[in-house]
């Protein structure tokens, strides 16, 4: 008999949800399991299905196949009234020619709550999002940032268990959209409310949520913290999405359990992991710009050390990028925070370098 199977049910579980409009499959075969009080994210670029997908969690769209649960109760068929979930849209659109105070009140007083339950939210709401002192103002009167917070307040007043945000900082500049992030989060967790929100941003998605899934062409194609992500995303598209990668496509010529070697083009990189794979698989390695050392004399370094000419140079203040050609004509990328992990002023165009990077630095790449 086989041992009871542990329950490891999410609080919001998306399973197979398909949607197809016309000939577009905008989501394809989703599932995903969300825990009560996380910030989840949904990540990819434009058109890759993240709206479509919110919209099927908040009942905004039908899925054409698949179910929706939500703390055990299957909602797939529920009016977007009927779940205890409320969403912000990507253009939050408050209504302009009400105060701060009605706008947040408005979905309450439809609700029919008794007056004195409403300001008593309504207060509440302002000062968790800070605006009490601005409650009797128009929209038009606040700054973007103040006006996101109003579109919170009011999603938040109805005391959803989900929160659905759809590109919840997309109406606002890059330095108020960094500011914005830290207080929404704060936010999110004062409430405990849980969370799925869409972003296209990964510096975002990476900043603020608890879990990530990235997304591309309508499919799920990894879910982990942002670290697992970054560190260990399992394909070419995360790798290449989340960060940058430069990538070696390789056979698989040696493969062990703690440890494997690419034969690659450029030559042989060792890789501090087995892959269980087949000998002569082909086999992607891929290295962040930053996990790499670079030097102008020649290091002691027994594996992946290669040479190339610096090509380009860019200063960017807190980092520089080196592109270094290699003699085939690949290119890698190289970073250095300019914070003396290594010493790269000397290194400018033109300089023939050495480069190179630890076993455990690489992660291998199947698709
Ligand atoms: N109502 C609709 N009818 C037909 N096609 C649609 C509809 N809504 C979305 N689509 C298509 O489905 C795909 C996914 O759209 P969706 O809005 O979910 O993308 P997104 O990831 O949110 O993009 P963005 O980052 O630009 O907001 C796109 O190809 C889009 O054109
Ligand atoms: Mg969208």
């Amino acid at each position: 008999m086989n041992p009871p199977v542990a329950r490891t049910d999410g609080f919001l579980k998306a399973d197979g949800i398909t949607k197809l409009f016309d000939d577009v499959t905008a989501v394809d075969d989703v599932s995903l399991n969300v825990k009560k009080g996380e910030i989840f994210a949904l990540l990819g670029s434009s058109g890759c299905g993240k709206s479509t997908l919110l919209r099927m969690l908040a009942g905004f769209e039908s899925p054409t196949s698949g179910s929706v649960m939500l703390d055990g109760v299957d909602i797939t068929l529920l009016q977007p009234y009927e779940r205890p979930i409320n969403m912000m849209f990507q253009s939050y659109a408050l209504f302009p020619h009400l105060s701060v105070w009605d706008n947040i009140a408005f979905g309450l007083k439809r609700e029919g709550l008794p007056k004195a339950e409403i300001a008593e939210r309504v207060e509440e709401m302002l000062r968790l999002v800070q605006l009490t002192a601005l409650a009797k103002r128009k929209p038009h009167q606040l700054s973007g940032g103040q006006q996101q917070r109003v579109a919170l307040a009011r999603s938040l007043a109805k005391r959803p268990q989900l929160l659905l945000l759809d590109e919840p900082l997309g109406a606002l500049d890059k330095k108020l959209r960094e500011q914005t992030q830290f207080e929404l989060v704060n936010i999110i967790e004062t409430v405990g409310v849980t969370c799925v929100m869409v972003t296209h941003d990964q510096e975002e998605a990476m900043s603020m949520a608890s879990r990530i899934a990235v997304m591309n062409q309508g499919r799920v194609l990894q879910v982990g913290t942002p670290r697992e992500i970054y560190e260990h995303p399992n394909c070419r598209f995360v790798a290449d999405f989340i960060g940058q990668a430069n990538l070696f496509d390789g056979v698989l010529s040696l493969d062990e359990p703690d440890r494997c070697e690419i034969t690659t083009p450029e030559g042989v990189i060792h890789v501090g992991h087995g892959v269980a794979g087949t000998p002569g698989m082909a086999l992607a390695v891929a290295v962040r710009p930053e996990k790499i050392n670079m030097a102008k004399s020649r290091p002691v370094a027994a594996h992946n050390l290669f040479m190339g000419t610096v090509r380009e140079v860019a200063y960017f203040g807190s980092y520089s990028t080196f592109i270094v050609d290699m003699s085939n004509g690949k290119s890698v990328k190289i970073t250095d925070s300019n914070t003396a992990r290594q010493d790269l002023t000397g290194i400018t165009w033109n300089d023939v370098v050495y480069f190179w990077w630890s076993d455990s630095s690489a992660v291998t790449l199947s698709l």
